[in-house]
């Protein structure tokens, strides 16, 4: 790792139009020296083939523990570095993205039978009636109506707060919680995070007391989890099931409200539904970055050598958009993603074994809410060019203002 890193994921230009950058990072190289967004070096990879080798390699790691080099810096010393109180360290320790192997496994198959196909097809009605609930509210606004705050936010945290058994009367908390993590200023973050913990504590602890139907109520019941892995899972489960869901639906209704002949096609074949959401979530993913990750031995990728401890940033938005994957890298294409997008259709849900464990819950969300928005209201269309909020991680507007009618 000695020559100068040949793209900042912080320059003011990628952030501007981060679709330009991957362009012109695809078209020199798939995997390059980067400056990440926590100020590390380490290796960018946007290419769709060499984002899918690298999250599925078991020598690529999200725990840099033990490794040589950058990576000999634990997690936990990365974590105290950046001004965490110790206290802090299970809970981030314990959280999906952090682990790797069997540890990875053994948590994700405790709630995963809440994910699958059938269970989430059985939530369909309930989340057809929030819906309907949020549209009447719309409906009843005078003027124009932000889809975000007013609509796809107050949707996912509903969804997977109910899921995972979150009071309704907390959901406002929540919600301010998640809005000072994504803006990231550590300042903020730190007593952010100690509210959480210790509010997910107090919650486990009623859940223990007194169970309900709720999925932590499953997840206490369960002797081989203790009270740090289940705080854990409830904080991930809350803020990966609203953030990036919220996001998905403004910048999935913003692409539609834009594009009619799409929607035509939508409307006339509603059997496209599940393809859309992942065309959708390929043009106009929330979650552009996967976590950062660190090679556990030498490897190569796309033909290039990558030294042990090295640390690797997965770019989903780039490889989305690679041309050697994608006849139309830049255009929505629902019928080309029905017929021909497969599993490579698109990485916006990551690959490998931290594949979004949401994905199924996702597009019926998805679906729901979106084909609920234009079949309500037909005329629904933006009133000015929303604003990109300029993250490297998520691509997503500050608001999107719409007329209904
Ligand atoms: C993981 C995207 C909705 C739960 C991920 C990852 C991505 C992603 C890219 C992998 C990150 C990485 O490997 O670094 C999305 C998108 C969504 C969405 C674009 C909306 C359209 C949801 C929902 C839930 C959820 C609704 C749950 C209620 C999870 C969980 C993981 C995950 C638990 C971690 C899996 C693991 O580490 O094993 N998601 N997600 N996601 N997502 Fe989603």
């Amino acid at each position: 790792m000695s020559s100068e890193p040949v793209v900042d994921l912080r320059d003011p230009a990628v952030l501007d139009d981060p679709m330009r950058g991957y362009d012109r990072i695809l078209a020199e190289s798939p995997v390059c020296r980067a400056r990440l967004p926590n100020g590390e070096e380490g290796w960018l990879v946007t290419g769709s083939a060499s984002v899918r080798a690298v999250l599925s390699d078991p020598a690529v790691r999200n725990d840099p523990t033990g490794l040589p080099g950058q990576g000999a810096q634990t997690q936990e010393e990365a974590f105290l570095a950046l001004g965490t109180p110790p206290e802090h360290l299970p809970y981030l320790r314990a959280s999906l993205l952090s682990l790797d192997g069997a540890e990875h496994t053994r948590l994700r198959r405790s709630i995963s039978h809440a994910f699958g196909a059938s269970r989430v097809e059985a939530l369909r009605p309930r989340v057809r009636e929030i819906v309907d609930g949020l549209l009447d509210d719309l409906g009843a606004a005078p003027g124009t109506v932000n889809l975000i705050d007013e609509y796809a936010y107050p949707l996912a945290m509903a969804v997977v707060c109910e899921l995972v058994g979150v009071p309704e009367a907390d959901w406002a908390d929540w919600w301010r919680w998640g809005k000072v993590l994504v803006e990231g200023d550590p300042a903020r973050i730190t007593p952010t995070l100690g509210e959480m913990f210790a509010y997910c504590h107090a919650l486990v602890d009623r859940r223990r007391a007194e169970p309900r139907e709720d999925l932590l109520s499953q997840v206490v019941a369960q002797d081989d989890l203790t009270d740090v892995d289940a705080v854990a899972l409830v904080v991930f489960l809350v803020l990966a099931g609203h953030e990036t869901m919220a996001h998905m639906l403004s910048n999935g209704a913003l692409a539609l409200m834009r594009d009619p002949a799409q929607r035509e096609l939508l409307r006339e074949e509603p059997e496209l539904w599940p393809a859309a959401v992942r065309e959708l979530v390929r043009t106009d993913g929330p979650v552009q970055l996967a976590r950062l990750r660190y090679a556990a031995t030498d490897l190569e990728v796309g033909g290039v050598k990558i030294s042990a401890g090295d640390a690797v940033q997965a770019v989903l938005g780039a490889a989305n958009r690679d041309p050697a994957q994608f006849t139309h890298p830049h255009q929505a294409d629902i019928r080309w993603q029905a017929e021909h997008g497969g599993r490579e259709g698109s990485v916006g849900f990551g690959w490998g074994p931290h594949f979004c464990l949401g994905v199924a819950l996702a597009k019926v969300e998805a679906e729901v809410a979106l084909r609920g928005l234009f079949d309500r209201f037909p005329d629904v269309r933006p009133v000015a060019e929303p604003e990109w909020v300029r993250l490297p991680r998520g691509r997503h507007r500050v608001a999107v203002e719409v007329r209904l009618r």
